[in-house]
């Protein structure tokens, strides 16, 4: 029987629902992105979480389910690189069992950096996860190299785009952060690249996540200058139907070649419709990408192993007092807040 409970959204001090639940599945990565694991910081001395910190499967799970009691309805894993927590197979079919008070499957999807993927895709897709995010910020080797701090070559994440698109995880989108002077002059490759293929483009501004980065704004190249130079030689039209909580704007290609995404975190923010809430690899709950400080659920599950009441309580009242606007409010600031938590730990 339906729960008349259930049928009531999950408000924030500012109204907005509950809805995504996105959970980070391990804090490492295997590339050092100069955006989000410089190497300089995530170097060999670098201490990650060691196994026993992690949330077990059947820990994530449970906070899942609750969520999903709250309002959730789609879930994204990610990381670090999620593909390199053991057994996420596993993960992703209990996830992609679970369903809303509607009776619908919960969309289950992963954002990844694509150099597992072309081993996985087919498993990944049997084991239920609907669709992938996969980031490549260049097409060009060196810039590719420089802009991931690693000596992977782009042709491995190109293979694992052809894995997932074959595999059905559909629509694919294709995540690129641009940095002035560094990958800018690699937007209209990319784009000739992936136009009539079916993946969906995103450039992202860069953002100042995290306190390792060394962002300046100086750093950001804008949607605007982007879609510019976009429309210059291939001319948008923009899509106005989109999910009133979603990140990216969507714009289509005039001659019918697809469509594209913008990500204006910095630009234009999006915090009025910001209906997501985060789970940290070892286990805490965070209402903002920038927030200082989260909710630790990983005692009270382990303490209170059987009370899911209490649980969906304890992440209600999470979402009830939330404020967070951080990027609506960063124009205001006259410093960055110190003390935020890194991408890589929160999952973007
Ligand atoms: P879908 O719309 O479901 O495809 O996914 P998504 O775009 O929400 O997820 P993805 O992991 O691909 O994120 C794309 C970019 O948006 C990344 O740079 C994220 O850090 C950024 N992003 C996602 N959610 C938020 C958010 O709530 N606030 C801010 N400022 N950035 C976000
Ligand atoms: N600014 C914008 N996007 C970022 N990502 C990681 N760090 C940053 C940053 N500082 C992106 C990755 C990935 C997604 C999860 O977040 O490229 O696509
Ligand atoms: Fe790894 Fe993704 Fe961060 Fe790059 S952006 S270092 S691929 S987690
Ligand atoms: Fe949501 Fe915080 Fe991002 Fe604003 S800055 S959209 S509140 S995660």
């Amino acid at each position: 029987m339906r729960d008349p409970q259930r049928a009531m959204p999950c408000l924030d001090n500012l109204q907005r629902p509950l809805r995504d639940l996105r959970i980070s599945v391990t804090d490492r990565c295997n590339l050092r992105c100069t955006y989000c694991m410089p190497g300089e910081v995530f170097g060999r001395d670098f201490v990650f979480l060691r196994h026993a910190e992690l949330l077990s499967f059947e820990e994530i799970v449970r906070v899942a389910k609750q969520s999903i009691g709250l309002g959730v309805r789609k879930i994204r894993l990610s990381g670090g690189e999620p593909l390199l927590r053991h057994g996420i197979e596993r993960l992703v079919e209990m996830l992609a069992g679970l369903h809303g008070d509607d009776g619908k499957p919960i969309e289950l999807a992963m954002t990844s950096n694509g150099t597992l993927l072309a081993k996985k895709a087919r498993t990944l897709k049997d084991a239920g996860l609907k669709r992938l995010n996969i980031s490549l910020d260049a097409l060009d080797e060196n810039i590719f190299r420089r802009m991931s701090g690693s000596n992977v070559s782009p042709e491995i994440v190109l293979e694992g785009i052809a894995a997932a698109q074959s595999a059905g995880l559909t629509p694919v989108k294709v995540n690129a952060v641009v940095k002035r002077g560094i990958n800018e002059g690699e937007i209209l490759p990319l784009i000739r690249h992936f136009r009539h293929t079916g993946v969906i483009m995103r450039f992202i501004e860069y953002m100042d996540v995290g306190n390792t980065n060394g962002w300046r704004l100086d750093d950001v190249v804008t949607a605007r200058e982007i879609l510019a130079r976009i429309n210059q030689e291939h001319p948008l039209a923009p899509i106005d139907l989109h999910a009133q909580n979603e990140v990216a704007q969507r714009w289509a290609f005039q001659d019918g070649g697809g469509e594209i995404g913008v990500i204006t975190s910095v630009t234009q923010t999006f915090c009025h419709t910001c209906s997501r809430l985060r789970l940290s690899t070892d286990g805490k709950l965070y209402t903002c990408l920038f927030a200082t400080e989260g909710v630790d659920l990983r005692a009270f599950l382990r303490a209170q192993s059987g009370d899911d009441a209490a649980l969906r309580q304890r992440i209600a009242a999470t979402w009830h007092c939330r404020t967070d606007r951080y990027s609506q409010l960063r124009h205001e600031m006259t410093e960055a807040l110190p003390g935020r938590i890194e991408m890589s730990y929160i999952g973007g």
